[in-house]
């Protein structure tokens, strides 16, 4: 055993050591060529030196040069500490004359933090940011409010090299964030702390968090985002629609649950409320397609899709799910487009894992399509009764402005209180569609359901 393991240590070992000289060298390079920046006064901002060191065009006036140095000030920190722990390493393997160098330690605690630093060194710009920069007051007051760099540099205009104008036709582009990011400063902070190049915290419920309340859209951000470990690929296509996925390919760790059963309706803790039952596919698989308990108000997809013989093709579900309307659509070669977001379940990384497309939207935004463009707009489990009737109408004039003459609403299950439905219906009825079917019923003692399939008239306007 040990003598048939023995050539196969050795070059293990060899490439071990080589790996560590190789590492080596590359800290020291980097702290050499830093030491020449510090040796040539940079950070002192004479002047003369700095004529001296760069070619006078690579001077700028308003260079950031705090941030610069913070910056490498922080790699250096950084390549300091892995040097040491690559020193106690190798001192702990002469000890104990460990023959197999332990690969993975090298991989993730040398080898991947060194690329990143080098990938940070390397992130250093000179940058323009502040110069000559042609800013409203109102641009200087938002970007000074802020005094995390990152976000700072994320909202600055980007104005176009040498002064061309881009295909846009216009000579700067603009990172927007939500207006009440202003409000959720600490938090927006917090979600902007990182390390440029290297792996973000498992921090996508913070995001959720602030683009709920508001701050949307977020800022980009350049960090890697973090993935499951032990991803599989997804089930084919041919089954993938009527599956759970396999629990390995989503993270965890923000939910209540731990694997998909655990999200079973009969699970009280199971940490979502809306859509109670739909990680259930055998619930799932009878949605629009068989009559249900309520078969009034429970339109069967077979007979929307016969009120247009063909003609609806493409759609947006407005809901929260995971994704049955859109794969019950696509069995019709119907492409249907389902928002999503992870209140509490993982429904995006669902949606997608059964081959069809989320798109975590928000209700804060105007939607990301253009006018007159869908066939089909359907809205299900996620407005009800305690919906502001100003946002509802900003949000119906929208789903109209993406709707084409002779498209679809459907709004399925709404429900709210009695006393509120006259003005419910106003809202539903003001933009004079054509009524396909039109139903109300009632849900308990004081709450009632609308369901209805509308059709957007053609205005030759
Ligand atoms: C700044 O913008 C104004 C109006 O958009 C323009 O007239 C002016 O020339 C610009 N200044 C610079 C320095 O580009
Ligand atoms: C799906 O397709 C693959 C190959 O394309 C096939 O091996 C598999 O049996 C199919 N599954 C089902 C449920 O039809
Ligand atoms: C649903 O119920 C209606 C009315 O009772 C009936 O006409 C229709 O055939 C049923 N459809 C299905 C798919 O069972
Ligand atoms: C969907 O398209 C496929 C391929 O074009 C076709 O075979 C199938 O009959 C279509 N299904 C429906 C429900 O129209």
């Amino acid at each position: 055993m040990r003598r048939s393991c023995l050539p196969k240590c050795r070059v293990a070992r060899i490439m071990g050591w080589i790996q560590i000289i190789l590492g080596g060298l590359v800290i020291l390079v980097s702290i050499l060529s830093l030491t020449r920046f510090y040796y040539a006064g940079f950070f002192l901002h004479n002047e003369d030196i700095c004529h001296h060191f760069y070619n006078v065009r690579d001077v700028y006036d308003g260079f950031d040069a705090k941030s610069l140095s913070d910056r490498v000030a922080k790699v250096i920190d950084r390549l300091e500490t892995l040097q040491a722990k690559l020193e106690s390493k190798v001192q702990e393997m002469e000890k104990s004359k460990i023959t197999l160098l332990d690969k993975k330690f090298l991989e993730d605690q040398i080898v991947r933090p060194l690329h990143s630093a080098n990938v940070a060194l390397r992130q250093i710009r000179f940058s323009k940011i502040e110069e000559g920069r042609n800013s409203t007051v109102e641009e200087d007051t938002l970007i000074n409010f802020f005094i995390t760099e990152e976000i700072r540099k994320y909202i600055t205009p980007k104005e176009n090299r040498v002064g061309k104008i881009n295909l846009y036709g216009v000579d700067k582009v603009y990172n927007t964030i939500g207006h009440a990011c202003v409000l959720h400063k600490t938090e927006l902070e917090k979600y902007m702390d990182y390390d440029i190049g290297s792996y973000c915290d498992d921090d996508w419920n913070l995001a959720q968090k602030l683009m709920l309340n508001g701050c949307d859209p977020l800022p980009r951000r350049r960090c890697l985002t973090r993935a499951s470990k032990e991803y599989q690929k997804p089930h084919p296509i041919n089954e993938s629609l009527w599956r759970l996925p396999d629990k390995r390919n989503v993270r965890w760790g923000n939910y209540q649950c731990r694997n998909f059963e655990c999200l079973s309706s009969k699970n009280p803790k199971r940490g979502y409320s809306k859509c109670t039952g739909c990680f259930e596919m055998d619930k799932e698989k009878v949605k629009w397609f068989s009559n249900s308990s309520l078969l009034r108000v429970d339109f069967l997809i077979s007979d929307v899709l016969a009120i247009k013989q063909g003609e609806v093709r493409i759609g947006l579900d407005y809901g929260i799910g995971t994704g049955t309307f859109a794969a019950r659509m696509r069995e019709q070669n119907v492409t249907i487009v389902s928002t999503a977001l992870n209140l509490g379940a993982p429904f995006s990384e669902t949606i997608a894992l059964r081959g069809l497309v989320p798109l975590y939207v928000t209700l804060n935004q105007r939607l990301p399509f253009f006018d007159n463009t869908m066939d089909l707009v359907h809205t299900t489990g996620f407005m009800d009764g305690w919906i502001d009737l100003l946002l509802l109408d900003f949000i119906l004039y929208d789903w109209d402005r993406i709707l084409r003459p002779g498209g679809l609403l459907w709004i399925d299950r709404f429900f709210c209180n009695k006393k509120d439905l006259d003005d419910y219906m106003y809202m539903f009825l003001q933009l004079r569609y054509k009524k396909h079917k039109w139903v109300i019923s009632p849900k308990s003692n004081d709450e009632v359901y609308v369901s209805a399939l509308l059709e957007k008239p053609p205005r030759a306007i």
